[in-house]
C-alpha cells in the first residue's frame, strides 16, 4: 500500500491507509495510546489500543519510542471534530523505521540562540513548516504574476566586479588573485536585460556586509528585482503594489491553515488592495514633526521612523522623492526639483518597514557619471553599465522586494531569521 500525506487524510475519510512520518507525541491513558505524527504536511493524532501486535520494539514496551522518531502507521481514517486536521487515524499497525534518542528540541521554551544553533533540527516544528511554506507561496505567488504580465526571467550574476548598493556592505572575494564581490542587487545587470527584453525580473540571492544587529537584516537575503525598459516612476509604483496585492491574495487563499498555525491576524492582510497611499519624503517629515518625531530635512528615516509613517495609514505606504543625498547614484532626479530622485520605499504595516526600494534610473550618460563622482565612485569601474546610456538609452524603471521582510510580514514575525530556512546574520553562519 502506498503511504498518503497527512494533508489528504481528511479525504480519506473510513478508508484504510499507511502514514509515514516523525513522532512529535506520545501519551498512554492505560489501555490508549495517543501518538502524534508529523509528516511536513500536517499532523494527525493516532489512536493505538494497546496491544502486542503493535508493540513497535517487539519489547512489550513503548518506552524506546521518543520524540522524532520515525514510523510508518497503518490504521483507519476517523471524522474527528475536534482534531486540528478533522480527522485521527485508529491504528492497525506501527512499524518503527528509525528511532530518535534524547532529541535536543523538547516541547518547552528554549532561547533563541539554542534554537538557531540547532536550526537543521527546528526547522520540523510546525511552526518552523507553515513559515517555510508560506515562503514558498510566496514565492510561487510572485513569478506567477511576472511571469503571466510578460516579465522574463533573467539571472544576474552572483560574483561581480563592483558594488550595486554602495561600497560598506560588500563582501569581497578572492576571484582567481582578483578581487570580486557578491552581488548586493542583480540591478545594474537587469538594466541591460530589461534592453535586451523589454520587461525582465530576477529571483536570487544577494549579500550585504550588513553590521547591524536588527530584526530586519539578514547578510544573504533573496530579492525579487522587476526591471522594466520605457517605464517611468508612477507606472513603477503600480506594478509594485499590484505585484504585492496578488501575493497577499494568494497566501490568503492558499495558505489559510499555516496562517491559522502561526496565529496571524489576518485582518490587516485583507485591507491590502491597490492603491496603496503616496506621500512624498517632505510631507513624511511633517507628519513625523507632528508625532513628535522631529528629523531634519535630508536625513533619512530610520525604522522608527518608518514604523510611525506605515501606523498613520491601513495599507502599505509608499514614501517618493527622498533626497538624493542619501539615495544610490543611479536613481534618476526629479526634473522639477533636482535635490530629489525620482525613488519610492514602499513600507509595510505593523513596524516591519521597507519591504521594496525602487526608482527610475538615470538614462542620461553625463549625468550618470557625474553621479559616480558625486559618489566618489571610478566611472572606470561601471564603463560598461555606461554604455547602456550611448546605445539607445531610453527611461527605465524598477524595484527590488526583499523576499524575508515580505514573508516576516505576511506571516507576522517578530524577526527574519525565521523567515529562510538557515539565516545569515552578523554573527551566525551555523549551521
Ligand atoms: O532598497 P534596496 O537596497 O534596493 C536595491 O538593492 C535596489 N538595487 C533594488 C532594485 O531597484 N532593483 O533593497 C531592496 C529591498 C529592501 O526594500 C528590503 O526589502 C530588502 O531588499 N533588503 C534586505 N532584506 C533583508 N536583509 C537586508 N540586509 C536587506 N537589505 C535590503
Ligand atoms: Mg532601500
Amino acid at each position: 500500500m502506498a503511504a498518503v500525506r497527512i494533508e489528504e487524510l481528511n479525504h480519506l475519510i473510513g478508508e484504510e491507509v499507511e502514514v509515514q512520518g516523525w513522532m512529535t507525541h506520545f501519551r498512554s491513558s492505560g489501555k490508549i495510546h495517543f501518538l502524534m505524527l508529523r509528516d511536513g504536511t500536517g499532523q494527525v493524532q493516532a489512536v493505538i489500543k494497546a496491544h502486542d501486535d503493535l508493540d513497535p520494539s517487539g519489547s512489550n514496551s513503548w518506552d524506546g519510542l521518543e520524540q522524532e522518531s520515525a514510523l510508518r502507521i497503518h490504521g483507519l481514517v476517523r471524522a474527528d471534530r475536534r482534531a486540528p486536521s478533522g480527522v485521527e487515524l485508529d491504528a492497525q499497525a506501527v512499524e518503527v523505521i528509525a528511532f530518535s534518542r534524547d532529541y535536543p528540541i523538547q516541547p518547552k521554551e528554549h532561547g533563541v540562540d539554542f534554537l538557531m544553533a540547532h536550526r537543521h533540527l527546528w526547522v520540523r516544528s510546525p511552526r518552523q513548516a507553515a513559515i517555510l511554506r508560506i515562503r514558498a507561496r510566496i514565492v510561487h505567488a510572485v513569478r506567477e504574476f511576472l511571469d503571466q504580465n510578460g516579465f522574463v526571467l533573467a539571472d544576474p550574476p552572483i560574483i561581480t566586479p563592483a558594488a550595486a548598493e554602495g561600497t560598506t556592505t560588500l563582501f569581497g572575494i578572492d576571484y582567481f588573485g582578483e578581487p570580486a564581490f557578491l552581488s548586493q542587487s542583480g540591478q545594474l545587470y537587469l538594466e541591460a536585460l530589461a534592453m535586451a527584453l523589454g520587461r525582465v525580473y530576477s529571483f536570487g540571492p544577494t549579500f550585504r556586509a550588513e553590521k547591524s544587529k536588527t530584526r530586519r537584516h539578514l547578510t544573504e537575503f533573496w530579492m525579487i528585482e522587476p526591471e522594466m525598459a520605457f517605464c517611468e516612476f508612477e507606472e513603477s509604483l503600480v506594478w509594485q503594489e499590484q505585484l504585492l496585492t496578488h501575493v497577499v491574495q494568494d497566501v490568503l487563499t492558499y495558505r489559510q491553515a499555516e496562517l491559522r498555525q502561526l496565529e496571524r491576524d489576518t485582518a490587516v492582510l485583507q485591507r491590502v488592495a491597490t492603491p496603496f497611499p503616496r506621500i512624498t519624503y517632505d510631507e513624511a517629515l511633517e507628519r513625523l514633526n507632528q508625532a513628535g518625531l522631529a528629523l531634519s530635512w535630508g536625513e533619512d528615516l530610520g525604522a522608527p521612523h518608518e514604523t510611525a509613517l506605515a501606523e498613520m495609514f491601513d495599507r502599505p505606504v509608499f514614501v517618493t522623492h527622498y533626497p538624493k543625498a542619501f539615495k544610490a547614484f543611479y536613481m534618476q532626479p526629479d526634473p522639477g526639483r533636482l535635490e530629489v530622485v525620482l525613488a519610492a520605499d514602499l513600507l509595510a504595516p505593523e513596524g516591519y518597514g521597507e519591504i521594496i526600494g525602487g526608482s527610475q534610473r538615470i538614462h542620461d550618460l553625463d549625468l550618470l557619471v557625474a553621479r559616480l563622482r558625486e559618489n566618489e565612485m571610478n566611472p572606470d569601474d561601471y564603463s560598461w553599465y555606461l554604455d547602456l546610456r550611448r546605445y539607445g538609452s531610453v527611461p527605465h524603471s524598477g524595484f527590488g522586494m526583499g523576499l524575508e521582510r515580505v514573508v516576516a510580514w505576511i506571516c507576522g514575525l517578530e524577526h527574519v531569521r525565521e523567515t529562510i530556512p538557515f539565516a545569515r546574520t552578523l554573527n551566525r553562519v551555523w549551521p
